[in-house]
């Protein structure tokens, strides 16, 4: 199914998913997140519901605090204030590694690998919270060890062969190009079995070729792991095509979600693109954005064909 026939409806509780999930409990659902550094309001009056088999998008200028977010969802910061409920569950006292055990595995903006340890060792790293051996049996390599060990190395060969890098296992993961360490962190984020996938700017880097493969792996990950995904993106085209509800953050605050048209459509997201003419104010969000789909800068914004256009950046 194309995500143009995507048809959001709401839940009892103030969220909207696609139709298939309505009768599903949500997989996340955040209330009134918020996070302060010192006297800045990074995020705030954050709310979002995703569904169990969605593909959502959280969008937005730089700086708009989409990465602090993440950051939120997995516990690398402590929220000041809202909760966060994975499946149902509270992750209130819980630390990174307890999130990612109950469920939520991320890549990050800036590529995080062991770089010069193998890619297969990369993605066992991954399965960590799988393998059952203890201490003892992995120091004097009994039986177990090495049946666990067979079994590490099937399922990390199963998982490279989403991006079709069984080829690679050996490679030193430092030594791979640039789309390829990112794919590698999507493999490793995917072997921690986690039930919510975050990927920030998974396309960053990429050329257009790697970023359309991308696009159908995404879907393909979803199906075949069965995970919702939220992801951050500057590269509309991917963004647009691949997430059935976006979520755009500005100066830490949501000012619109909804379908991919919803939002395409939305003056207030157009605003925050192009800048609403104060350049001084809205500096970052002028480089941020792009005029239009059709590379047509003379169109105003708010114009009616005015688009979120595919932007390109390496950064
Ligand atoms: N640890 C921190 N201490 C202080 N300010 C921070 C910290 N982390 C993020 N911020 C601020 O929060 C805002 C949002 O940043 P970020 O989430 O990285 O934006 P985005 O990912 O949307 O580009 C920025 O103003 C950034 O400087
Ligand atoms: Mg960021």
């Amino acid at each position: 199914m194309s995500n143009k026939d995507i048809k959001l409806v709401q839940l009892p509780s103030p969220n909207f998913v696609p139709e298939r999930d309505k009768d599903k409990p949500l997989m996340l659902e955040v209330s009134h997140l918020g996070i302060d550094f010192g006297g800045l309001t990074a995020v705030n009056e954050f709310n979002i519901g995703i569904s169990p088999t969605e593909i959502a998008g959280l969008i937005g200028p730089n700086g708009a605090g989409k990465t602090t977010v993440f950051n939120l969802l997995t516990k690398v910061y402590e929220p000041t204030r809202g909760t966060i409920l994975l499946d149902g569950k509270d992750t209130h006292g819980m630390n990174t590694i307890q999130v990612n055990q109950a469920g939520i595995a991320r890549t990050f903006q800036n590529i995080r690998l062991f770089d010069k340890l193998t890619v297969e060792d990369n993605v066992k790293i991954g399965l960590h919270n799988s393998i059952k051996y203890h201490m003892p049996t992995g120091v004097f390599r009994l039986p177990k060890y090495w049946k666990e060990e067979k079994k590490a190395h099937e399922r990390a060969m199963e998982l490279l062969s989403i991006f079709d890098m069984q080829d690679m296992a050996g490679y030193i993961a430092g030594s791979l190009p640039y789309g390829a360490q990112r794919r590698l962190e999507i493999v490793r984020a995917l072997a921690t079995g986690p039930k919510l996938l975050l990927l920030d700017e998974p396309a960053a880097g990429m050329n257009p070729s790697e970023t359309s493969e991308l696009m159908e792996n995404i879907e393909k990950i979803r199906d075949e792991f069965h995970v919702a995904i939220l992801l951050i993106e500057h590269d509309m085209n991917l963004v647009m095509g691949v997430c059935e509800s976006i979520a755009v953050l500005n100066f830490g605050e949501i000012i619109a979600k909804g379908t991919p048209s919803d939002i395409q459509n939305n003056p207030k997201v157009i605003e925050a693109y192009l800048g609403s003419g104060t350049a001084g104010e809205n500096a970052d969000a002028g480089k941020e954005g792009t005029l239009t789909g059709s590379s047509d800068a003379s169109k105003p914004a708010g114009s009616p064909d005015a688009k979120i256009g595919g932007r390109k950046e390496g950064a």
